[in-house]
């Protein structure tokens, strides 16, 4: 029950060997698109990067039974972004769930992330699972907080669904993951959070994005998974900014019916080119 950073704990092959009944998910995260596909961040296209790691989640994972999108989808919250997301993720053929990250204008993904097989429902039951879809943000910040409305959401999704295993996904991190920078927009209400979740045995897992590296943990018996962004990394455990050479990436993650979470984060084989590793920030 520690609540450091540590190695992947389980590592399986993706979707390999798993019983009838059993959820396939993705999760593809921090993808921060512009309006234009040229734009690049710290010297990365992002649109090329998310090409690149869509084209390897079709070749690896499908068929999966929903997409989870985990926030700060574009960069510059503009209609032309969330539009050209849609159609980059539409190809994966599969529900997608999206929450807002710090990025993101809600009115905005709302408007463009609503509608067809993309949805931004606050409650997907699927299944014997349940997963509750958290907003973490507060606008025009990179700060994080859950306030009273997503609290109580959280409790009236758990009462309703006792009989069923959660996962609870949110944008940004609820506990720390070691890198002081980063951990200054980490929710800043942990403890009225899991107050809630801590009286619900049922909870199992909870996924978020925002970090921009692999973060696996454990608390109370409910796995915690963070994940790499589908463009630039930042390095783990660092005092200030920094960035990492590693591969974008995304996150495999198998619902079993007895409330097994089996989950591992893959990676492209090389970083697209452009990346200026000497950035010392990122606007
Ligand atoms: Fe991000």
């Amino acid at each position: 029950m520690s609540d450091q950073a540590k190695p992947s704990a389980h590592r399986f092959p993706p979707f390999t060997d798993l019983p009838a009944g059993a959820l396939r998910l993705v999760q593809i995260t921090d993808p921060h698109l512009y309006a234009d596909p040229e734009n690049r961040l710290v010297g990365l296209k992002t649109q090329e990067s998310l090409d690149l790691v869509v084209e390897q989640v079709k070749q690896r994972l499908l068929p999966v039974d929903l997409v989870l999108i985990t926030g700060d989808v574009v960069h510059d919250s503009t209609p032309t972004g969330y539009q050209r997301f849609r159609r980059t993720i539409e190809s994966l053929d599969a529900p997608a769930h999206c929450i807002p990250g710090n990025h993101d204008k809600s009115e905005v993904l709302g408007k463009w992330l609503d509608s067809g097989a993309f949805n931004t429902a606050p409650c997907v039951r699927k299944g014997g699972w349940a997963l509750i879809m958290l907003d973490s943000t507060i606008p025009e910040s990179a700060f994080s907080h859950l306030p009273e409305e997503q609290l109580r959401h959280l409790e009236r999704c758990l009462e309703a669904n006792r009989d069923r295993h959660i996962m609870i996904c949110l944008h940004h991190q609820p506990v720390p993951v070691g890198s002081t920078w980063m951990d200054t927009m980490a929710v800043d209400n942990p403890e009225e959070f899991f107050a809630i979740v801590d009286r619900y045995p049922n909870v199992r897992a909870i996924l978020f994005g925002h970090i921009h590296q692999e973060f696996e943990s454990e608390r109370n018996g409910v796995r915690l998974m963070g994940t790499p962004s589908t463009c630039i990394q930042f390095t783990p455990k660092k005092t200030d900014f920094g960035l990492d050479e590693l591969p974008p990436g995304y996150r495999w993650i198998a619902l079993l019916p007895d409330g097994e979470v089996r989950s591992g984060v893959e990676r492209l084989a090389e970083m697209p080119a452009g990346l200026d590793l000497n950035s010392w920030g990122y606007v």
